[in-house]
């Protein structure tokens, strides 16, 4: 579907919708109706259950979404964290240099100069997608953070969480404190983040409001080798930037076990790089050959990485490959620069009684992305109907529940519904229209399983107390009692693990 179409459908059933849609929208911030909601929270809870279970020493922590200049500075962000953008001489518009360069450049422009990129800005003659005139100016750096007053008029100065890792990175000497002293410790953060973005576009995939799913792992670097017998021969889609540089575009599959053993990455970011590639394949359900491991060159680094691997997906309603995700190996930065900043020796005690500070492995997911991702991937016409092939673990909604009749039936389905959800399966209650109609709103949602209440239900006879099942993916029925029913709905309702051997 074109993203357009897609866009229209998720409004169209109130998954989400343009912030301030009244005043005709606020670019890049959107609103998330019931459906989206629901599907978001399961998605966290996904991104939670597999990520935070990797150890018993990951936790989640739920930090502040200001911070203080203080920490921004230290941190990096008041300095580096800009787009460059450009001006024209003519009509004033503004861009983001990458953006009108597109055409000319689709590998962008990180790492290059204000300079650089002027310049080929004058090579390729680049127009103002505005007005049409060849006057863009020289590129500036322009800081993507919201400062915000920070108490009264004129007293200090804060910032809107740009990334929820700042926070992550705060908290490590009291989360220190108060876990097992012991490295690696994980400390992850699901939040709002802000970016004044120049140029938001795509829908959820460059919003200036957005929600961010963050694990850093704190370790000691000589010593962190989680045991990955369980994907060492994983074959994982690797795109290497020197593979990049000789023109390939296709990725080449390189098992983790190789990756290690030719000294291409460190055991413990092979390790995570796989586990995931595993969750967007076997939790998100993306098929494998639409995934890709994209090595970030030198250049093309964030300023703060050593080792990066952006996760990208094939999505057609974007029309080709984008970013979901990323492992960043941090290295010290991050503890060095807060050790500088706040003036705190932030190292730790190993066990064998070595000051270290420690080393951090970032796990990066942008949630509304994946969202958006799901929705391209699994959201589908199928001939007469439009459904979402959600795995029943995401669906916001897991059982619709529809009385055939509403006063004969309606009775016997609310008792139902009771002892569904006390039973851990919620289920929504649904009697308005045709039972066809019902089903088409209930494939649309994603709902997987849909139960019709009828005469059989609840006349006396060999069926009494029975109801029909349709599955969503199939359109099978089948007739069960209650605990049938459970028996087939709550095992597909739980959340996948990831593999326990690092334990
Ligand atoms: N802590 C590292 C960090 O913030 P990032 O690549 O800037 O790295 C991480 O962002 C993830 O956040 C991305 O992989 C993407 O999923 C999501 N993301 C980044 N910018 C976004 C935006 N403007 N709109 C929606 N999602 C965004």
């Amino acid at each position: 579907m074109k993203s357009d179409e897609l866009f229209a459908l998720l409004r169209r059933r109130g998954f989400l919708w343009p912030s301030a849609e009244i005043y005709g929208g606020a670019q890049g911030l959107f609103d998330y109706g019931p459906l989206g909601w629901g599907l978001k929270r399961r998605l966290e809870d996904a991104w939670t259950q597999w990520f935070v279970g990797l150890s018993d020493d990951y936790y989640r922590i739920e930090p502040a979404e200001l911070l203080p200049e203080a920490v921004v500075r230290a941190s990096g962000h008041l300095e580096h964290f800009t787009d460059l953008e450009v001006a024209c001489g003519s009509c004033h518009s503004v861009f983001r240099a990458d953006t009108v360069l597109e055409r000319y450049r689709p590998e962008g422009v990180d790492g290059m100069s204000p300079e650089q990129v002027g310049e080929l800005l004058t090579t390729y003659q680049v127009r103002c997608p505005s007005c049409g005139k060849t006057e863009l100016s020289v590129p500036r750096p322009f800081n993507m953070m919201f400062g915000v007053d920070f108490g009264p008029t004129g007293g200090e100065r804060a910032y809107l969480a740009p990334e929820t890792a700042q926070a992550s990175y705060l908290a490590f000497p009291r989360m220190w404190e108060v876990g097992r002293k012991a490295l690696p410790l994980g400390i992850a953060s699901v939040g709002k983040v802000y970016r004044n973005e120049i140029a938001p576009r795509q829908v959820l995939f460059r919003m200036r409001a957005f929600t961010q799913a963050e694990l850093q792992i704190f370790f000691d670097p000589t010593t962190f080798a989680p045991p990955f017998a369980s994907v060492a021969s994983e074959p994982l889609p690797m795109l290497r930037a020197e593979r990049r540089t000789a023109g390939e575009a296709a990725p080449e599959l390189v098992t983790v076990r190789d990756l290690v053993d030719t000294g291409l990455l460190p055991a413990f970011y092979a390790y995570h790089l796989a586990v995931s590639y595993r969750f967007y394949r076997d939790v998100l359900g993306h098929p494998a050959n639409s995934i890709r491991l994209y090595e970030k060159s030198d250049k093309e680094r964030a300023f703060y990485n050593k080792i990066q691997y952006d996760i990208e997906l094939h999505l057609d309603s974007l029309g080709g490959y984008r970013e979901l995700g990323a492992v960043h190996y941090r290295g010290d930065y991050d503890l060095t620069r807060h050790a500088q900043g706040s003036r705190k020796d932030l190292s730790v005690k190993t066990e064998d009684g070595r000051r270290l500070l420690p080393h951090v492995l970032e796990l990066t997911f942008g949630l509304d992305r994946n969202l958006w991702a799901l929705a391209d991937r699994h959201l589908a016409v199928d001939g007469e109907r439009t459904v979402f092939r959600l795995p029943p673990y995401l669906a916001p909604v897991p059982l619709g529940l529809f009385p055939l009749l509403k006063k004969e039936h309606g009775l016997f389905a609310r008792e139902l519904q009771h002892r569904l959800q006390g039973a851990g399966v919620p289920a929504d209650f649904d009697d308005a229209g045709s039972i066809g109609k019902r089903y088409a709103r209930a494939d649309e949602a994603g709902t997987p399983f849909a139960v019709t209440v009828d005469g059989e239900s609840v006349a006396d006879g060999p069926n009494r107390g029975t109801v029909t099942l349709r599955e969503r993916d199939s359109k099978a029925q089948v007739r069960l009692g209650f605990e049938g029913l459970l028996a087939r709905v709550a095992p597909t309702l739980r959340l996948p693990s990831a593999p326990v051997d690092a334990r």
